[in-house]
């Protein structure tokens, strides 16, 4: 049973069906996954067999209809199932959450039948694995401006530039990249293609050592006049810009289910620790001070996981969500790193060592303020809808 029920309370949606695909999952994460993790954090390694018990167990394809392969569940589930993950391990929710809310999720919305037979099915079922090249080096917070291009071929177009921080990157066996077939047009040059990385020119030409998150692959990509035929253009010529924004707003939502697990497992964490831990000959959890750290950091958690069940369920009820999304990924992260930070200091010297988990929890919790949009572009992103009629007139 998940550790804290009344974090359900006041949701009625929260039905039966999902009440127990979480205690599946949550008791999956617990004794699978949560072994595993400060092992594959040192070791870096990709948890494979992880993922592949995650696939049958219908986590690769969430949200995508079961015709086409995945579970047919609602985003609201998605967040809930993440979350958990994420309280094992944040590298393997990262890698779960590219798959379902930036690879499936466009191949679904924008996708042909063909292409979602093709790809889609395969992806959702876990039996392949994706990832979504959009940053480049020259281009992480401005997509707009992208460099990557393709020009047109006979049959198909030719793809050519450098993609970076691409998360999957070294085992995807699918990308969905974007690339401009006119600069001089602006965001309306650019495309969406679905790319077969096993494609003459598809190169992982480095792989980053990162801070946290370090069992979760971030590639730099080189297409080097990569084919891709006609039939891998997703969506239409000059649609790839607004693909992706759409797509990255669902993929808040993930991310922010990510920092709320990350967030779940330090603040759990600390509320051990200060139970069991005695100064001055009693458990610090009887000392005001930590007690304010726990009961901020409570607050924080419920406060951002409701903003993120907010934007699922908007999602969801087939609503625009675009602010929704950014404000649930800009509080859960934010208090991620605030969470973290709080229950190293509850930790004392121990919070700083590998011993506990929380000093794994501070280093992954740092890039859900950077990937996917960083806080300053989320305050952008609402900033922008909360002065839509001001920027009209
Ligand atoms: N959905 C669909 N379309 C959208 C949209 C959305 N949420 N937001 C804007 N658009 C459309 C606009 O309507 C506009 O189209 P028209 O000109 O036809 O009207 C077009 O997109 C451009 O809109 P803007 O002029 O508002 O866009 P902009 O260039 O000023 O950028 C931005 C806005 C908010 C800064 C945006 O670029 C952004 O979100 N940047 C961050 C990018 C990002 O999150 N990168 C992370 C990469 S993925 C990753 O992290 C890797 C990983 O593997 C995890």
């Amino acid at each position: 049973m998940n550790t804290d029920s009344t974090m359900y309370q006041g949701w009625p949606e929260v039905d039966e069906s999902k009440k127990l695909l979480i205690e599946q999952v949550h008791a999956f994460a617990e004794s699978k996954i949560k072994p595993m993790a400060a092992k594959l954090d040192a070791t870096g390694e990709f948890p494979k067999e992880i993922i592949q018990q995650l696939s049958e167990m219908g986590i690769m394809g969430m949200m995508v209809p079961e015709q086409w392969g995945g579970s047919g569940m609602d985003t609201v589930s998605y967040a809930m199932a993440l979350e958990e993950i994420a309280a094992a391990c944040a590298s393997t929710a990262v890698i779960v959450s590219v798959n379902n809310s930036l690879v499936c999720a466009p191949l679904n919305y924008f996708g042909s039948d063909l292409q979602k037979q093709k790809y889609l099915t395969p992806l959702a079922q876990g039996k392949k694995l994706g990832c979504f090249a959009l940053s480049e080096p020259g281009h992480g917070s401005d997509p707009a401006g992208l460099e990557c291009s393709a020009t047109r071929v006979a049959g198909g177009f030719k793809i050519r530039g450098t993609k970076n921080w691409i998360t999957n990157g070294k085992e995807a066996d699918y990308c969905i990249v974007f690339a401009t077939v006119d600069k001089t047009q602006g965001h309306k040059g650019i495309c969406c293609f679905i790319v077969d990385t096993k494609a003459p020119g598809f190169q992982v030409s480095k792989l980053e050592d990162k801070l946290g998150i370090t069992a979760s692959s971030t590639a730099q990509l080189f297409f080097d006049d990569v084919y891709v035929p006609d039939e891998c253009l997703l969506g239409k010529i000059g649609e790839g810009l607004k693909i992706a924004l759409n797509t990255l707003d669902g993929g808040r939502i993930g991310i922010a289910s990510q920092a709320l697990g990350i967030s779940r497992s330090a603040f759990e964490s600390s509320k051990r620790f200060a139970s069991e831990r005695e100064q001055f000959g009693a458990p610090i959890a009887k000392l005001q001070a930590i007690q304010w750290f726990i009961a901020d950091m409570a607050t924080r958690l419920q406060g951002a996981r409701l903003l993120t069940w907010a934007a699922a369920r908007s999602k969801d009820l087939g609503l625009k969500f675009t602010k929704e999304a950014a404000m649930a990924k800009l509080a859960a992260s934010e208090a991620a790193m605030w969470i973290t930070t709080k229950a190293i200091q509850v930790h004392g010297g121990y919070g700083y060592t590998k011993e506990y988990s929380v000093e794994r929890n501070f280093r992954d919790a740092k890039i859900t303020e950077i990937y996917e949009g960083t806080s300053e572009i989320q305050r952008l992103v609402i900033a922008a809808q909360e002065f839509a009629n001001v920027n009209k007139s």
